[in-house]
Formats: C-alpha cells, structure tokens, sequence
C-alpha cells in the first residue's frame, strides 16, 4: 500500500512539499494552525506568491474540478496522527526577538501536538532548520509523549528550497539529506523520495547532528560567498577595480564558481540572515563559537552594504535628502517572490526615508507585504509612476520587468536620469546610451 503523507506546517516550506507529494502520487494531508490558511489552501488558492505553486495546489486539492483529490488540509492533530505514516514537521523557526538565537517554540508545539497523538507506526520527518541537538532532544520527546513508543520514529531531513523555485527544488531537488538513526527510517524516507532518486538525485545518510549542520553550514557558506563579493566591492571602491569583472573572472575557476558572486546591497529573506545568527549562537552554548567568529564579519559586511548604498544616494541627489524625490525598483529580498522579510531593498528605502527623502516604491509582487510592514513609504503602481519627478532612481530588486523597461521612457519621467543599481543586474550601456548616468555598487563611474 502506499505511503500516506502529512505535512504539519503550511508557510513556504510546507505548502509547497504538500503540494509537491501529492504531485509525487501520494494521498496528503496538510496541517495547520491558522484556520484562515486552511481555508484558503482548502479552495486551491495560495497565502504568498511564488511560481507554480497555486497551479501545483489547484492540482491536487480535494473538490477542485479536474484535480487528483490527493492533497486535503485540517486543523486536527488527531486525524493528521490517524492518517499518515510519514509526518513532515514544516514549521517555521525565527530568529528570537532581540536575540540571535531561533525560537524553536513552533517545532517543539508542532511536534508535541502530534506526538500525543501517535498510535500507530509512524515516521515523523522533521524538516525545520534547527539549531544542532534538536532533533535528538526531540526524539526523546517522542518516545516520552508517544502511545506507539518506539514504533513512532523520528528522522532530520533539511529542506533547501529557493523561494522563487520552491516548486522545481522540490520536485527535483539537488540532494536529499536523510539524518535518520535506523534501517527503517532509512527505508521509508527513500520511498517517499523513490521517483527524484531513480532521477539520480543524490541521497546522503547521516545521523541527526551532521543532518541539521549540513543545512546551517549550507546557508553560511552562501552567505559568506555573497559577504565575500561584496568585501570585493569595497576594496573595489576604494582601489578603483569593477568588481562585477573581478567576479565573472574568478568564477572561472571551477573551484570557485560562477554563482552567488553578484555584488550589491547583500542578501536578506527568511532564511540566510537568521540562519548564520542562530548557527553563531549555538556554537556559543556549545563552546565552539571560535569557529564561527568569521560568520559575524560575514553578517557585518552584509549589513553595511545596505548603509553604502544609501550614501551612494545621498551622494547622487547633493548631499540630503531634504526636498528630495527617492524612486525605488524593489521591495521583495529578491525577484520572482512577494517575501519582504528582511529585504534590502525595503531596509534602504527605510533609512532614506527617515533621512527626509521622499520615498516611493514599486515592486511587481511585494507591494502588500510591504506596505504593511512599511506604512509610511510612498508606493506607486508602476515603476514608471515610481520614478516620476525623482532625483535618484535606485534599483533595489533584480526582477526581470526592471531589466525589461525602456530607459527612455523611464528617463522622460524623471527629474535626472540619474540610476543606481544596487543588484548590478541592469545593462549599463543600455542607459547609459539614453542619456543616464548609471553607477553600481563596486564599479567605477564611468
Ligand atoms: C536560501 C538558500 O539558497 C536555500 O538553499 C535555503 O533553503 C533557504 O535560504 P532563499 O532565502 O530563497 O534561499 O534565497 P537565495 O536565492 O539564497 O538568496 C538570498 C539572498 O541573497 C537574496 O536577498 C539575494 O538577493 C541575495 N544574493 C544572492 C546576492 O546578493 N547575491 C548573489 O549573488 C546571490
């Protein structure tokens, strides 16, 4: 008989692995807390943007016409425990307010919930990214509040999802982790992934700590690649170099690689800025924290790119911002997501804005989410209007409908035809060849 599927948690993660298992071919139940996700889950639509997901859902979810019926959503621990043999725990761990450290309240009441409830054998398959220990620590919190005892098992298999490509790294992932502590929990989490590995996607077994580090350590080396670029660009600022040919040139070496070397105001989002604070602060507790003392440098660069930025701004438009008019591309952390959490772009908006610049922005799929975390911006519906009578246009989100504009038409609405790029993803010669000025991070004027 197949496996029957349970994802507890629906944010980004879950939403999407639900919705990409029932695509797999399983029956799916999906969790959650929040009864209005349910409900709008429950009718095929999706809480936030991102590509292919709300087709995917609408594919699979009970009582839509034409779906697989596969994919069902419920409030109800009881009948998550009743129904599936293959828990996936989902939900979210941020960074705790004022700390570095990540709250694990929703993955320990997640899995207490369910744990209560467990009377059959069972996997649960935590996929959270999780402080080093835990998943340990909350086996043995199974087998204290499981009536299956034994028979309910736990495994630690980290997600590395993009936002932006949820669905494709989920249906074709580039490895899949299982930190599993038996044969069984092997077997099982290598028929729930049977059809990406006859694909040959790598699987690699591992126990519960090397499972959890391999996430974090993931995310820091991203993250550090990113800081390292953009320490380029401040050297190159200073020396004179452009640090995007710097970048095309050492991604040659294979050893290095071409990707992730894109200058600019740095990375934010859910995932990268809290995971290297969380990874600091547990090898804190475990007295290792020498070893991640660079991750603190790493998180500081990023940061003080967001600060460069908003000089190169204050720069361009004279020196203040007072009676100055700010246009902003972007506020999503990155294109082809409506997720503003910790973005860049809605960070530089922010100091200009307290600066007295007078500030408004356009993003092409972040605009609600930004307006409710940033009410007092200015917003417009289109980048056109976003950049009409400005003194300063910054390009803050590399979404492909900016790399698309005419610069002319763009230019005829501003008071300057002055262009900073904050993401070096716009063609310099293209505007600069309808009479802008372009500067980007780390590149010479020209
Ligand atoms: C990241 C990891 O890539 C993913 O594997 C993990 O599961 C979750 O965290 P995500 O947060 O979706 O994914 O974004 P990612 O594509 O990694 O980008 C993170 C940030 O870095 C963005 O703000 C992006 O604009 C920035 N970035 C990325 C750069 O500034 N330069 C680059 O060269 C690449």
């Amino acid at each position: 008989m197949a496996l029957k599927i349970t994802v507890i948690g629906t944010g980004y993660l879950g939403a999407t692995h639900a919705a990409a298992m029932a695509e797999l071919g399983f029956e799916v139940l999906g969790l959650d807390v929040v009864p209005e996700k349910i409900d709008m889950l429950g009718r095929g639509e999706v809480p936030m943007y991102e590509p292919g997901l709300a087709e995917l859902l609408r594919a699979h979810v009970a009582g839509i016409e034409g779906s697989s019926g596969r994919l069902r959503f419920t409030m109800d621990f009881a009948e998550v425990a009743e129904f599936g043999d293959v828990h996936f725990v989902c939900v979210n761990t941020p960074q705790k307010h004022g700390e570095y450290a990540c709250d694990m309240s929703y993955v320990d009441s997640a899995m207490e919930s369910l744990a209560k409830h467990l009377t059959r054998p069972c996997l649960v398959v935590g996929k959270s990214t999780v402080p080093v220990g835990s998943a340990e620590r909350i086996a043995a919190r199974i087998a204290e509040l499981a009536p299956a005892g034994a028979e309910a098992e736990l495994a630690w298999n980290p997600e590395f999802l993009r936002e932006g490509f949820a669905v494709q790294d989920t249906l074709h992932p580039d490895r899949i982790v299982a930190g599993v502590g038996s044969e069984r929990a092997e077997r099982l989490l290598r028929e729930v992934y049977a059809k990406p590995l006859a694909e040959g996607t790598p699987f690699v077994v591992t126990d519960f700590p090397t499972a959890e580090l391999v996430k974090t350590s993931a995310n820091s080396f991203l993250a550090t690649k990113i800081s390292f670029i953009n320490a380029m660009a401040e050297v190159c600022e200073a020396g004179g170099g452009d640090v995007a040919k710097l970048a095309e040139a050492i991604g040659h070496d294979e050893r290095i690689g071409s990707k992730f070397l894109r200058a600019g105001i740095g990375f934010g989002g859910g995932c990268l800025p809290k995971d290297i604070r969380a990874f600091m602060a547990r090898a804190g507790e475990l007295g290792a924290d020498q070893a991640l003392t660079f991750l603190r440098e790493i998180d500081s660069i990023n940061m003080r790119r967001r600060g460069a930025m908003v000089e190169m701004a204050r720069e361009a438009v004279g020196g203040t911002f007072l009676g100055k008019r700010v246009g902003v591309l972007g506020a999503a952390f990155k294109p082809d997501s409506d997720d503003v959490r910790d973005s860049p772009a809605l960070n530089v908006a922010g100091q200009i804005h307290l600066q007295g610049g007078q500030v408004t922005v356009y993003d092409p799929k972040g605009m609600d989410n930004a307006r409710r975390l940033f009410p007092t911006l200015g917003y417009a519906d289109s980048a056109l209007e976003a950049v009409r009578g400005a003194d300063v246009v910054l390009h803050l989100t590399e979404w492909r409908e900016f790399r698309e504009l005419d610069p002319a038409e763009l230019g005829g609405a501003t008071a300057s035809r002055v262009l900073l790029d904050g993401r070096n993803a716009l063609d310099p010669a293209l505007w600069r060849a309808a009479g802008w000025t372009y500067r980007a991070m780390g590149r010479p004027a020209a």
